[in-house]
């Protein structure tokens, strides 16, 4: 099977079940302060699981574009990759668990659609707890279906429940589907420790929603969201154990070969590593981020700096391939929306500058390292930190040069720092909830009316090329050829304040894409909207100061911004300017 096959698939047989096809969100979630990546489908739909109206009703169906770095250790084993597709239905408070299930076990064994035999299945359910009860319903549905007794596992929390990430939100038990991916008969019983039954898709029913005090409150909407992985699946149904060899990446593997003459069996580490880090690569900066020693920028630039290294490691000197290594990558997507021509000079130019500075940095690490005839544990976690020089690196060229390196104080370098960077990033996304406080949601408002006040100010052909907010402030992004004048960023910030000293009202109407766009409402640059859009208008009718393609939510009136406040503002890149402001 190909994975256009399995991608569009999905998107028929969930559209056949009265599901709208919505495009993927960008990788960078937008007004969510919690998480600097979209990392599961469910993510940036939160805001509708949560109650609020979806342009497209109440079911949706998708691929998204995923992104997960938590293990990005891990990557260079068979399964790990930090990008990867995750496709997912959804149902906002209409159906519920049953009709899930059977819609689950009818495309996955369907002959029309994957044609599994059900012998190769198995699945979990939620066994039960304290906070909640067995899922009963669940079981008796597998069971209705012909799943036997012998296939279902009842597994606690740890495995069988959703969210929430924080310490509140929607959350609930789920229902785990597995395929027996070794070539031979599956045993009768299903046991969930074995890993040749791999978990392919995960619904999960949103039924409680988790308290401050702990306690789990039944929800007046009951959501589905569900999800399997692309790459994963692909690979399993086509009897592959190692995700690598789908042709989801083995086109880059096949260029890498060409380039270095190594071979991928000799360098299956290496190869994954170069391979997913590229391609994860290429989706950020589509996606608008420039490698930078901040958030999003940090990690694209981890990536490509690892690459580049592994990639020196497999053939001295041949960090300038990782730009060849673009083409397969966009050619693998090409039969999607993810990237459109004109994309690839963009992405190389990035990648290229980048590379050209890592160099450098290498260069003065190399300087560094050289004034040293022993390398002591703060030392080479500072090479490891400013330089981007992983330890392996330094230890063979401390190996050459025949100086010690103190691995153990090395370990503990990076040990304390891992403690502190963890305790700095407790309150980010891991799987769940995102912040929909009233400061975010003004702080949210705000962007839209600055949005159309730089469009007044600085001119129509200003739009926003990036946005992100946390309880506190707003970053706005946006293409501008110059830093702001005083007296520009004055009526810009006075434009602002005047729309909401005049306490206009915030309400939306949904519209046709199309003719929304064609009648003059804002779109951010590189989004997909589907078809039916939510149009967010402040102002009142015939004379709205702004009209902005958006999902919510916002505020209702305008004057409980109070004031508005432009903190700061910097370039990110060569055209692109960054406004930070907080409201009061
Ligand atoms: N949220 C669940 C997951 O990420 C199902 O989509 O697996």
């Amino acid at each position: 099977m190909k994975a256009s096959d399995l991608r569009n698939k999905y998107l028929e047989f969930f559209k056949q079940k009265g599901h709208k096809i919505i495009p993927s969100f960008c990788l960078i979630p937008e007004n969510d302060p919690t998480t600097l990546f979209i990392s599961a489908g469910m993510q940036p739909l939160i805001p509708y699981l949560l109650g609020e109206s979806h342009s497209e009703g109440k079911r949706l169906v998708d691929a998204q574009k995923c992104l997960r770095t938590d293990d990005i250790d891990e990557v260079g084993d068979e399964i790990h990759h930090t990008f990867f597709e995750m496709l997912g239905n959804w149902s906002l408070g209409d159906y519920f668990k049953t009709q899930a299930i059977e819609w689950s076990f009818e495309f996955l064994t369907s002959e029309k659609w994957l044609n599994i035999p059900k012998a190769r299945l198995a699945v979990s359910v939620f066994a039960g707890d304290g906070d909640a009860p067995f899922d009963q319903e669940s079981f008796d549905k597998w069971i209705d279906l012909g799943i036997s007794k012998q296939r279902i596992a009842k597994l606690p929390k740890k495995n069988n429940w959703w969210g929430p990430a924080g310490k509140t939100g929607p959350c609930g038990p789920d229902t785990e589907m597995f395929y027996w991916a070794k070539d031979d008969t599956p045993p009768a019983e299903f046991d969930p420790d074995n890993s040749n039954w791999v978990e392919i898709w995960n619904d999960v029913f949103m039924q409680y929603y988790k308290e401050e005090d702990g306690s789990f409150k039944v929800l007046e909407q009951k959501n589905v969201d569900t999800g399997m992985g692309l790459e994963r699946t692909l690979a399993v149904l086509n009897g592959f154990s190692d995700d690598y060899q789908t042709e989801l990446f083995l086109p880059i593997i096949e260029r890498l070969e060409e380039q270095t003459g190594k071979k991928y069996a000799d360098n299956q580490k290496e190869f994954r590593v170069i391979v997913d880090h590229i391609k994860a690569a290429c989706f950020l900066i589509k996606d608008g981020v420039v490698p930078s020693n901040k958030l999003q920028g940090y990690i694209l630039r981890r990536l490509l700096r690892r690459a580049a290294i592994k990639l020196n490691s497999l053939k001295e000197s041949s960090m300038d391939i990782l730009p060849k290594l673009i083409d397969p990558v966009l050619d693998i997507y090409s039969d999607t929306a993810y990237f459109k021509v004109g994309d690839w000079d963009n992405i190389r130019t990035v990648i290229e500058e980048e590379l050209n500075k890592f160099q450098r940095t290498l260069n003065q690490g190399l300087r560094e390292i050289n004034k040293y005839t022993s390398i002591d544990g703060k030392t080479a976690f500072n090479l490891y930190q400013t330089y981007g020089f992983p330890i392996e690196l330094t230890l063979e060229i401390a190996k050459e040069k025949r100086q010690q390196v103190n691995l153990k104080e090395f370990e503990e370098e990076q040990e304390k720092h891992r403690r502190q960077s963890q305790t700095s990033s407790a309150g980010m996304f891991k799987g769940g909830l995102v912040d929909h406080s009233n400061q975010t949601t003004k702080l949210h408002t705000a962007s839209h009316i600055l949005q159309a006040a730089l469009k007044q100010v600085l001119g129509s052909f200003v739009g926003q090329r990036g946005s992100h907010i946390t309880a506190w402030r707003l970053r706005f992004d946006f293409n501008f050829p110059q830093k702001l004048t005083d007296k520009e960023i004055n009526q810009v910030e006075n434009l602002v304040n005047q729309k909401i000293a005049e306490d206009l009202t915030v309400h939306f109407d949904i519209e046709e894409r199309d003719r929304a766009i064609t009648e003059g409402a804002t779109t951010n640059y590189g989004e997909n909207y589907p078809e039916k859009v939510k149009v967010y208008k402040i102002g009142s009718e015939g004379k709205y100061f702004s009209k902005e393609l958006c999902g919510g939510p916002h505020v209702e009136h305008t004057g409980v911004l109070k004031s508005f406040k432009i903190i700061k503002q910097e370039s990110v890149s060569a055209g692109i300017r960054r406004i930070y402001a907080v409201v009061e």
